[in-house]
């Protein structure tokens, strides 16, 4: 790769969702709030901490929801304003700060996560881009996951991909990388499997979505043929570019929520209610007191 820092983010949000149904039928997941703001808005801000002022939103059609968040909301500003409701007005000028760039590309069909980040390669180009699946909220009291990752690909050019340890019995429900020694946060990955069995795992060091890329990437999507559930995977091309560049996992400082699953939603908003400025204090007793009338209820 190169040392160049990071300018683009791409953000694959075509995929149908299917774990949330019935309300994925019309609210996209990525929309799914925590507290006040959709899990896209945590993600958008994490790659523009990062450096980035280009957001590529990998969509389908059915996603309206996404493009019309980041658009302008005119008669929404315009009572706002009128009711001098100043506050609010500025929560929705700012989705998007200025200087910040949103495009849009459609994924005709759901051909795979690896075929969503190659929609975005015209406008991607020849530069290292990041990759962020904003159903991985990831909470840091510092600077946040991707910042933390661009910092170290453009100290050593290479691509980085975040990952955490994961329980051994939960490898098949991730892509595990097997590395070298870690020198602090980095290990240099020379394998990397789809959802191993336990049994077949070379570690239990899992793949979570912050990635930054190599644009190199985008020759071996071209190349990878459709894998598991006939979907083009990430993982494969990774596979195929750790053979030509170096790829190194990234053991990132900061707390991670899987919101595609139910608990994970669950607990990414206990965890925030509880950190909240305001909620903080009515989110504890109101979890006290919800536990008290369970533990009484199984007694009765
Ligand atoms: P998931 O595996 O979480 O699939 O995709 P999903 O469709 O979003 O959700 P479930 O499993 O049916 O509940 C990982 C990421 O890749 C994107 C998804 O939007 C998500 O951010 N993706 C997946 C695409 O953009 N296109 C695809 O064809 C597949």
């Amino acid at each position: 790769m190169t040392n160049k820092r990071i300018r683009k983010a791409v953000f694959p949000v075509a995929g149908l969702g299917t774990r949330f149904l019935p309300a994925t039928k019309t609210v996209p997941k990525e929309m799914l709030p925590i507290i006040d703001r959709p899990l896209i808005q945590y993600a958008v801000d994490e790659a523009i901490e990062a450096g980035c002022d280009t957001l590529v939103f990998v969509t389908n059609r059915y996603k309206h929801a996404v493009a019309d968040y980041f658009d302008k909301a005119y008669e929404l500003e315009q009572k706002l304003e009128r009711a001098g409701k100043t506050e609010q007005l500025e929560l929705v000028r700012h989705v998007l700060p200025e200087g910040v760039r949103a495009v849009f590309v459609t994924q005709a069909e759901a051909l795979g996560l690896g075929h969503a980040v190659l929609c975005a390669k015209e406008i991607v180009g020849d530069e290292p881009f990041a990759v962020l699946l904003p159903d991985d909220l990831i909470w840091n009291r510092g600077p946040g996951a991707l910042k933390q990752m661009a910092d170290a690909a453009q100290a050593s050019g290479a691509s980085e991909i975040a990952v955490q340890d994961v329980p051994p019995e939960s490898t098949g429900s991730y892509g595990i990388v097997a590395t070298e020694a870690f020198k602090g946060r980095e290990g240099r990955i020379h394998g990397i499997v789809e959802k191993p069995a336990p049994a077949e795992a070379p570690s239990n060091l899992a793949v979570v979505g912050r990635y930054v890329l190599s644009p190199r990437i985008f020759q071996q999507l071209e190349a990878t043929t459709p894998g598991a559930g006939g979907e083009i995977q990430l993982t494969d091309a990774i596979a195929a570019l750790l053979k030509e560049e170096a790829v190194n996992a990234y053991r990132f400082q900061g707390t991670r929520f899987d919101c595609g699953t139910h608990i994970g939603l669950i607990e990414a908003t206990i965890r925030y209610a509880l950190d909240h400025e305001k909620l903080s204090d009515p989110a504890r007793e109101m979890m006290q007191r919800a536990l008290g009338e369970l533990g009484v209820r199984d007694l009765e």
